[in-house]
């Protein structure tokens, strides 16, 4: 399975860092081409690789991490998505303003959806803030992660990621039931659980 994603900053740092720490393969995508990603992937390690963005388009499982109002420009282009499955890391709101989008009644997982065709999307690795997000080991238990679709097999794939990223995941249901962990918004954002045995 090739796992990709497009966006490099907080958010796709920290889950790229999960990803060669799990001893998998990684491509990574920004806005300014992957000569821009050089000491990104250095510091990653021989796990990772610097790609364009319609390169990380390609893997069977792409992470989208990008500022909420530059991911239709950065999707733009992209063309179907065949099937593959992207996992909506995104929240409808940015800095430095803080000002929520306006939805217009839909869900963030929903808006960006109808920006991918074909994509079978999961919505996850949304509720933390990145430090935390970077440890899944807390406590001395498991951090807890979150996933909605309404796709069955793309959320067992993501569920299985995430085990073998070395959290623990809850099944919120499908996009609509995602909401819960949206930021503003939803209840779950911030919550920081940690699941013992
Ligand atoms: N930070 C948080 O606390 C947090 C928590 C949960 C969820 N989120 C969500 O995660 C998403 C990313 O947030 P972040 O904090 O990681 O933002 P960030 O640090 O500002 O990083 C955004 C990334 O998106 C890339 N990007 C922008 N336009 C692009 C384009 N056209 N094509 C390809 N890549 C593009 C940027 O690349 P360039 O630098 O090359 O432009 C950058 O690498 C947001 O939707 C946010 O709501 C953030």
């Amino acid at each position: 399975m090739n796992i990709s994603i497009i966006g490099a900053g907080a958010i796709g740092t920290a889950i790229a860092r999960l990803i060669v720490n799990a001893g998998l393969k990684v491509s990574i995508a920004n806005s300014r081409g992957p000569e821009s990603l050089a000491s990104l992937v250095a510091e990653l390690g021989p796990l990772a690789q610097g790609v364009t963005a319609q390169q990380a388009s390609q893997a069977d499982v792409v992470f989208l991490a990008v500022n909420w109002s530059k991911i239709a420009k950065a999707v733009e282009g992209l063309g179907r998505w065949d099937g593959r499955i992207v996992v909506d890391t995104n929240n409808p709101i940015e800095a430095p303003l803080f000002k929520p989008f306006d939805l217009k009644g839909n869900t963030s997982s929903q808006v960006v959806a109808e920006l991918l065709p074909g994509a079978r999307l999961v919505k996850a690795f949304n509720h933390l803030a990145p430090p935390l997000l970077a440890n899944p080991e807390a406590e001395g238990g498991k951090r807890v992660l979150f996933y909605a679709g309404e796709d069955a097999q793309a959320k067992q794939t993501v569920a299985g990621l995430i085990t073998q990223l070395g959290f623990f995941g809850i099944d919120l249901g499908g996009l609509q039931q995602g909401q819960l962990a949206q930021f503003p918004g939803g209840p779950i954002p911030g919550l920081n659980l940690v699941k013992h045995n």
